[in-house]
Formats: structure tokens, sequence, C-alpha cells
């Protein structure tokens, strides 16, 4: 399923207004809201939109959870990290508590990050298989999501939870596709020209999750959605 907004301002209105409903009807269903957020820079608007005046009181903060699904394994001050990017977009302007913000910490060692994270998880989801009701993810030109970059082994990580990339520029730390591919919703939000070529091809291209990430975020029927704009959706042929 995918929606096309004409411009990223649009897109990120929409997205805010995505969030409020998703986080409103998991508190009222199960008493909390648990989203694993996406880096980058797209979605640096939606949350400011959250944060913003007008979506005050329409998001259940007191109910929602904040996890990431990657992070860069810099300190929280640098201006690369996901964390410090949400925390000035959204979460130190919204009454969430403290202890529901779960951030990757990664400055060292990829691999004991990863380890601690996906601990973070099991005792939070109470090892049972870890269903986030909402995971928001972006689009990388080369087709990776979150930190799952083409070629990778993290790509086909079927047993862990959390995946290392300390081969990356910083190192990183990701969500894998299982945990991905178990959220009760997936949200990509894809904006910009620059980003067409690798929509098209992940859209229309040949199956190949190893090679283009993206394509391996298969939730299952309904539980998947592109919110992408005009320049993004430009080399699309078509729009289902
Ligand atoms: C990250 C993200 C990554 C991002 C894409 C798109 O930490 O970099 O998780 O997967 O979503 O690279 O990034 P932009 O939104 O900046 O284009």
């Amino acid at each position: 399923m995918i929606r096309v907004f004409p411009d990223a301002e649009a897109l990120s209105r929409a997205a805010a207004a995505l969030f409020a409903r998703a986080a409103q009807r998991a508190a009222r269903r199960a008493g909390r809201f648990v989203v694993a957020l996406a880096g980058g820079q797209t979605p640096r608007r939606a949350y400011e939109w959250l944060a913003h005046l007008e979506c005050q009181g329409t998001v259940p903060w007191e109910a929602v959870h904040v996890f990431w699904g990657d992070e860069r394994c810099v300190p929280f001050e640098d201006p690369r990290s996901n964390a410090r990017m949400a925390h000035e977009a959204m979460l130190q302007h919204v009454p969430i508590p403290p202890h529901q913000i779960h951030p990757i910490r990664c400055e060292g060692d990829p691999e004991a990050a990863a380890d601690r994270y996906e601990a973070v998880l099991r005792a939070f989801f109470r090892e049972a298989p870890p269903q986030f009701d909402l995971i928001l993810l972006g689009l990388g030109e080369d087709g990776h999501t979150a930190s799952l970059f083409p070629f990778h082994p993290a790509v086909t990580e079927q047993r862990r939870w959390v995946a290392a990339v300390p081969e990356a520029d910083p190192p990183r730390v990701t969500l894998t596709l299982p945990i991905l591919n178990q959220a009760h919703r997936v949200v990509f939000l894809v904006a910009g020209a620059r980003k067409a070529e690798i929509l098209r091809t992940v859209w229309e291209g040949p199956f190949d999750p190893l090679r283009w990430p993206a394509q391996g975020v298969r939730p299952g029927p309904g539980r998947i959605l592109w919110m992408v704009d005009a320049e993004a959706a430009a080399g699309l042929s078509r729009i289902r």
C-alpha cells in the first residue's frame, strides 16, 4: 500500500496524524503504544509536528514507549545521533515519562550494544516475540532501511532481534528483519527526488532483499504503508 503526498510537508503532517491515531488505538486496546522510530532526516518534520501545539492532546504520551529501529554508535551530543534528532524534534517537548524512552546506547562496541538492546527488548516484551505497534522506517538511496545495508549479514539474520553493523562509519546497531516483520504496522517515510530511482527499484524491480534490504520488510497484508511525496514517487509507473 502506498500513499503519495504533494510534498514532504504534507507527508510529515499525515505521518504525525497516523502516529497519533495509532497511539490512541493502542492505548485504548492495550494500555500502551510501543513504537520504534526511524532515524535519518526524513522523519524529523513528522516528529516536529507531533510536538506541535496542534497535536498536543492527540497523543496519549503517558502510554507511549519509544524505541529506535537503529542507531549510529556516536555520543548523544553528536548531530548524527538518531536519539538526539528525535529528542530535539519531539521527545524533549512532549510529556512522555523519561523511563519510557529506550535509546540504543552504542558509543562503544556495537556487538555488545546489540546484545544489550536485545536484552532491553526481551525484558520489555518479556521474551514473547516483540510486536511493535508501529515501526517507522526510511529508505536509503542504496535500498537500505534501518541499518540493514545491501549484502550485509545482518540482512539475513533470522535468530537475533538486534544486530551490529561494525563495518559502517560510524558503526551502527539495527533491529533485524524478523523483528521488523513482527510489527503490527510498518510505515516507510520517503521524500525527495533523490529517492525516486531507488523507490522505483524497490517497488517495481526484481525481488532481491539482500541487494535491496527494504524489500525484505514484509510484515503481511495490511500491515505496511509507504508514505511518499510526489518527487519520490515520480519514477513509479503504477501506484497500487
Ligand atoms: C539511519 C536510518 C536510515 C534512514 C535512511 C534514509 O539511521 O540513517 O535509519 O535507514 O532512514 O538512510 O535517511 P534520510 O531520511 O536521511 O534520507
